[in-house]
């Protein structure tokens, strides 16, 4: 139900900009299950989009301390000078990257650095290529914006990635931005430096069209992937390209609110024009804590990775040996993104035919009580996404679960 029908009805005509955007499924489904755990049923949720680690100590540390120092005003627009030196060494260390202070911008998240991002740069009606399944929140930041998001399937035959013919045959004069998830949220696929190449060469044919990068899973990657970012394999695609990183995911860090990224200065610019109106600045406390995240130790990073590559194996396996499942070995983040054609169909114990993604999604709920999300929501269909952020106890529960819910299935 999109936002215009919920609140019509309470005499409050929205905005068109917002009118078409439907509430998050995601949401809903959390909704849905929290309010089943409330009536007692014991509801195991794999929805959540964030590590189930605790934010480091030395972290915490570090926040204490700036409030003890009295760092609780206002800082610099789009970041403190030691947050955004933080951010310069950071991008030349990890990614061979350089990046002069004013080509680096602090947001509120980085949820916060694509909405400043598209707020700054799109005109109505503007294009943003947006490769499915995609984060939901891409499509409907540029909706916001008043641009149109175009989405191209990627299925599971090409790893959920992005190909230079499609790439291609999407671009138009009206293309402004191509976004680009790497590793995706939902699908846990990456782009190699020899799969993005194609995509580069493409965009190198189409001096008009920017690529904005969402690189904020690049420290989750399994197996020796070697995570690499676009502007560091294109240096002549650099001035045009805006890489997004933060701290939410790497460092347990949902709840602090920062988001970063490097880009051409006009644009970065631009970008601080929206926060000034918006926020005024990122929190203070918060900016302290990411500049302990990101020059204090790295070392945890591996350790947590590798217990996520356990919980990746397990869930993968384990969906693999249900008949009408099919589920590919995602290379990063923590999520699966399960194919479930083979359900679609069947019919339940109550007698209600499975006929969508959203369906099956539905059926697991209430009859596994297991929370997952539908592909529907991210785009791609018939798709489920577990994020497999939590405890190894839960998961195999939920697996053991969701196979019984589907043996049930006739
Ligand atoms: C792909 C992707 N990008 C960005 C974000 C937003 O992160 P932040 O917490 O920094 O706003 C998320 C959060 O789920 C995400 O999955």
């Amino acid at each position: 139900m999109t936002i215009n029908a919920t609140v019509k009805e309470a005499g409050f005509l929205p905005a068109s900009r917002i009118a078409s955007i439907g509430v998050s499924e995601i949401l809903k489904i959390g909704a849905r299950a929290s309010a089943m755990k409330r009536e007692g049923k014991p509801v195991i949720i794999l929805g959540a989009g964030e590590p189930d680690f605790d934010t480091p100590d030395h972290v915490k540390e570090a926040a204490s301390e700036a409030i003890r120092r009295g760092e609780t005003k206002y800082t610099a627009l789009d970041g403190s000078p030691q947050l955004k030196k933080a951010i310069r060494e950071k991008f030349q260390r990890e990614n061979g990257l350089v990046y002069e202070l004013d080509e680096i911008t602090v947001a509120t998240g980085a949820k916060q650095i694509l909405f400043n991002a598209m707020m700054a740069s799109i005109n109505p009606g503007d294009e943003v290529i947006i490769p499915t399944p995609y984060w939901t929140s891409y499509s409907d930041i540029v909706q916001i914006c008043e641009g149109k998001p175009v989405s191209i399937a990627c299925d599971q035959s090409s790893g959920f990635r992005l190909t230079a013919e499609k790439l291609e045959a999407a671009i138009t004069p009206k293309t402004r931005w191509v976004l680009l998830n790497s590793p995706s949220n939902p699908s846990g696929a990456a782009y190699s430096a020899a799969d993005y190449r194609p995509l580069l060469d493409v965009l190198l044919k189409h001096p008009h069209v920017w690529l904005l990068v969402d690189d904020m899973y690049e420290h989750i990657v399994y197996d020796g992937f070697r995570f690499v970012t676009p502007a560091q394999l294109e240096p002549r695609l650099k001035d045009r390209t805006l890489t997004v990183n933060g701290v939410s995911k790497a460092y347990a860090m949902t709840g602090w609110r920062i988001g970063y990224a490097g880009g051409p200065p006009a644009l970065i610019k631009a970008m601080a024009v929206v926060q000034s109106q918006a926020t005024s600045c990122p929190s203070s406390v918060s900016q302290a804590a990411s500049v302990a995240a990101l020059t204090g130790p790295q070392d945890f990073l591996k350790e947590r990775t590798a217990s996520f590559q356990r919980r990746r194996d397990l869930v993968v396996s384990g969906l693999n040996a249900i008949d009408g499942l099919d589920c590919r070995v995602p290379e990063g983040a923590f999520y699966t993104f399960a194919g479930c054609a083979g359900m679609l169909g069947r019919v339940t114990p109550s007698g209600k035919r499975i006929e969508t993604d959203g369906d099956f999604c539905a059926y697991l709920l209430d009859d596994a009580h297991v929370a997952v999300v539908p592909g529907s929501a991210f785009g791609l269909s018939p798709f489920f996404r577990i994020s497999y952020a939590t405890s190894e106890a839960e998961l195999k529960a939920a697996l053991t679960r969701i196979a019984a819910a589907c043996a049930r299935l006739s």
